[in-house]
């Protein structure tokens, strides 16, 4: 087991990045953060309002402050983005440069899609099929850059998908 390693999970709303960053950190016994939870508790609100009330620009440059903030103040190894996190290239060269090794959790846009039509953190960016279809595949493109690449199948649970990523990125 590779003890040193710190690992970024990327990929599209609803792939499971909070839940199988949950079970990576439970196989590993190792510290774990999530960007957007560590965002609504530094800013005292919520993603969806954040967005809604702000817009989007001034959520991504709150979004790159609570990541430089976490690359630099703790020592997590396990770090899960934002669906959009990864897409800004400023972000891309702080985990980079932070040495993380990065992870998209790839998955098909009707599975995202199932997900965020049943779970109960809104999404402003997801706000209709049509809207979250484009984001999905504008982003491909850029989720590809990630060192590893999982493909996350209905058939498979995120503890398995977690139990992949240990035995292949921590062996
Ligand atoms: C976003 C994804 C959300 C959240 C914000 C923006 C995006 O996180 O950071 O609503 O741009 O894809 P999840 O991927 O955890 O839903």
């Amino acid at each position: 087991m590779d003890s040193d390693r710190r690992v970024a999970l990327t990929g599209f709303m609803g792939v499971g990045k909070s839940s199988v960053a949950r079970h990576l950190s439970s196989i590993l016994r190792c510290g774990r953060i999530d960007l957007d939870a560590y965002i609504e508790k530094s800013e005292g609100r919520s993603i969806a309002d954040i967005i809604n009330t702000d817009g989007e620009p001034a959520y991504r440059v709150i979004e790159t402050a609570n990541l430089k903030a976490v690359l630099n103040g703790t020592d997590a190894r396990i770090l899960s983005l934002g669906g959009g996190t990864w897409t800004i290239p400023a972000n891309r060269e702080l985990i980079v440069g932070s040495g993380l090794i990065t992870i998209w959790l790839e998955s098909s846009f009707e599975h995202c899609w199932a997900n965020i039509s049943k779970s109960r953190k809104e999404r402003p960016l997801a706000k209709n099929k049509a809207a979250a279809r484009r984001l999905f595949d504008e982003r491909q493109g850029i989720y590809c850059l990630a060192d590893w690449h999982f493909i996350i199948r209905p058939e498979f649970n995120s503890y398995e998908i977690a139990r992949q990523i240990a035995d292949q990125v921590f062996a």
